[in-house]
């Protein structure tokens, strides 16, 4: 077992991230003391309850469907309504069992009920685990984009248990994958006290073995980094953009896709591989670099996907809520696992 605090001084908060390898009834335990006989309500992705239900037997389960447009406005409203009819108080507690869908809903429906009752993490994607159940970001999408509603509101406790990552499908397991490389090539901007070289421990076994020792260092890892990363700006004035590495042009391939074709992960990946092309035709970087990071990404076989017409890339990333003052802005590589944050106007491309 590890333990992970995040502790935001600013804001009084601290709370631990356990990642434990161990029996999904042993975790309802845990679970279960954590709440230590208050009300709650659980809500959990319906791929994870066919799954473990048996094991993870709540009572006052909410079963979410699972898919990007499951995070909506008519869902928080239904579980928000689940929590009143349920009775839960101010004292209470929201436990979201399942992908970023289930997390970034749940904890925003957490944020909103009674002013705010306490929240509970258990992030079964190898995309929650490393990223979405950590930093208290929640939000829903609507219509005019995605996340566009949302809070940042920090769980109590967040429970990461590899053993969920055995029966996650491999597209979805890509999908983490792209956020874990992209720890990788931003390690050293993190700030994070302790030095990983993780681009080095991704060489060191096959990933997708799943063996869990070495899932759980490597989920260890990218959480200290996003630690480092979100201790020091909560709320994404400054350093937290870092985490956008790759982002901007795969949010805008997403978009495009309507978020059905390609994953974020893969989307991630494509914009990594962008970002370092520009930089190579910048010159903030060499080619040694930009091969060698191009062969970093080739090892793990993600799928190629084709380029747009660049007017239309450009618009959709002008609309992307990094975007300022009519600016792109681009998170680049300007060393090894360093990046830095570069705004374009449009006729600069
Ligand atoms: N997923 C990026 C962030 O949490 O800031």
């Amino acid at each position: 077992m590890s333990e992970v605090s995040i502790n935001i001084k600013s804001q009084e908060i601290n709370y631990p991230i356990i990642i434990e390898n161990e029996a999904i009834s042993d975790l309802k335990e845990k679970i279960l003391k954590f709440i230590n006989e208050r009300k709650y309500i659980v809500i959990i992705s319906s791929k994870v309850e066919k799954l473990y239900g048996k094991n993870l037997d709540f009572e006052n389960k909410f079963v979410l469907k699972d898919g990007e447009k499951e995070k909506n406005f008519k869902n928080l409203q239904k579980i928000l309504n689940f929590a009143l009819k349920n009775k839960l108080d101010r004292k209470s507690v929201f436990v979201a069992i399942g992908g970023g869908v289930a997390g970034d809903i749940s904890g925003l429906a957490a944020s909103l009920y009674m002013r705010g009752v306490d929240f509970v993490q258990v992030p079964t994607t190898l995309l929650a685990c490393v990223d979405s159940s950590v930093g208290g970001k929640t939000a829903i999408d609507t219509d005019f984009g995605k996340n566009l509603i949302g809070s940042f509101y920090q769980p109590k406790i967040v429970f990461v248990n590899p053993k969920f990552l055995k029966t996650l499908d491999n597209t979805q397991f890509m999908s983490g994958l792209g956020e874990v490389i992209k720890y990788a090539f931003i390690e050293k901007s993190t700030k994070c006290d302790e030095e990983f070289n993780l681009i080095n421990i991704l060489n060191e076994k096959d990933i997708f073995s799943k063996d869990e020792k070495y899932l759980s260092k490597i989920i260890e890892i990218c959480i200290k980094l996003k630690k480092s990363v979100v201790e020091k700006d909560e709320k994404e004035s400054n350093l937290r953009r870092i985490l956008n590495f790759g982002h901007t042009y795969g949010h805008a391939i997403e978009k495009i896709n309507n978020y059905k074709k390609y994953t974020h992960g893969e989307a991630v990946i494509e914009g990594i591989k962008y970002v370092f092309k520009i930089a190579l035709e910048k010159n903030i970087i060499d080619k040694n670099y930009y091969f060698f990071a191009m062969d970093v990404i080739k090892k793990f076989n993600f799928r190629n996907i084709p380029e747009y017409k660049k007017e239309k890339m450009i618009k959709f990333m002008l609309m992307d809520k990094k975007a300022q003052s009519g600016k792109i802005v681009f998170v680049l590589p300007c060393d090894y696992s360093t990046v830095k944050i570069c705004e374009f106007s449009k006729d600069e491309f």
